[in-house]
């Protein structure tokens, strides 16, 4: 089985994500034999679109100069490990209600027509990575974006994730969510930690 982990936390001590991403792979690897790929857009974001990627982008790809060619080498490389993954584990802390930057730098690198998805005549979008399988571990710092009525209309980040991976074909999706991991107490941020560690080494049984 081919793994993509792709990590986006801007931390690197302490960083909840990475910790249950770290675990949720040695859960696995009792299980299951993979070979895995790292991605970490948290310490290396990749670039920005600016300008010239986006003509590259839209010019067909017969018709790129080979400067245009240079300026998406690094996306296409990102698509390439995409399309080349089974199953893709994404740890994605929530900041501002919603993904951090650089998992948004990513998304806009790996979502490309002719590549990612396509367009058909009529304009209408059909998805190109159909039949992988995402989870999707993050990790929020308040509490209760599930339960609480006024707060959940403030997640972002799943709905925006799961919005997303259908877009690009992806149904297959599970979200691991552990919460209260800065502004609960002690006792909740860590029964809430405990709760996601249970979660994982169940789902790593049949994942
Ligand atoms: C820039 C920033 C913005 C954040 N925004 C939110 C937020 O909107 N809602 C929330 O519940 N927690 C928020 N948090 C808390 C993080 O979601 C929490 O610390 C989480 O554990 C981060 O994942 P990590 O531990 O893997 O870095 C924010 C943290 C940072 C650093």
């Amino acid at each position: 089985m081919k793994l993509l982990r792709i990590d986006s936390s801007v931390r690197i001590q302490n960083s909840k994500t990475r910790m249950l991403t770290d675990y949720f792979l040695e859960q696995l690897k009792s299980n299951n034999q993979y070979s895995l790929k790292s991605r970490d857009v948290g310490i290396n974001p990749p670039n920005f679109p600016t300008d010239e990627f986006i003509k590259a982008n839209y010019t067909p790809e017969m018709n790129r100069t080979q400067e245009m060619k240079n300026v998406l080498t690094s996306s296409d490389t990102l698509i390439d490990e995409l399309i080349d993954s089974e199953k893709i584990i994404i740890a994605s802390p929530m900041y501002n209600f919603s993904i951090s930057a650089t998992l948004k730098a990513y998304i806009d690198n790996i979502v490309r027509v002719g590549k990612t998805f396509a367009l058909d005549e009529n304009g209408a979008m059909k998805g190109l990575l159909g039949g992988k399988k995402v989870l999707v571990i993050t990790s929020r710092g308040a509490m209760s974006y599930k339960n609480d009525e006024a707060l959940q209309a403030f997640d972002f980040q799943e709905n925006y994730l799961t919005a997303l991976l259908n877009f690009i074909g992806i149904t297959d999706i599970t979200f691991v969510n552990t919460e209260a991991q800065d502004f609960g107490t002690e006792d909740l941020k860590i029964s809430n930690f405990e709760q996601s560690k249970k979660q994982l080494s169940e789902l790593a049984k049949t994942w």
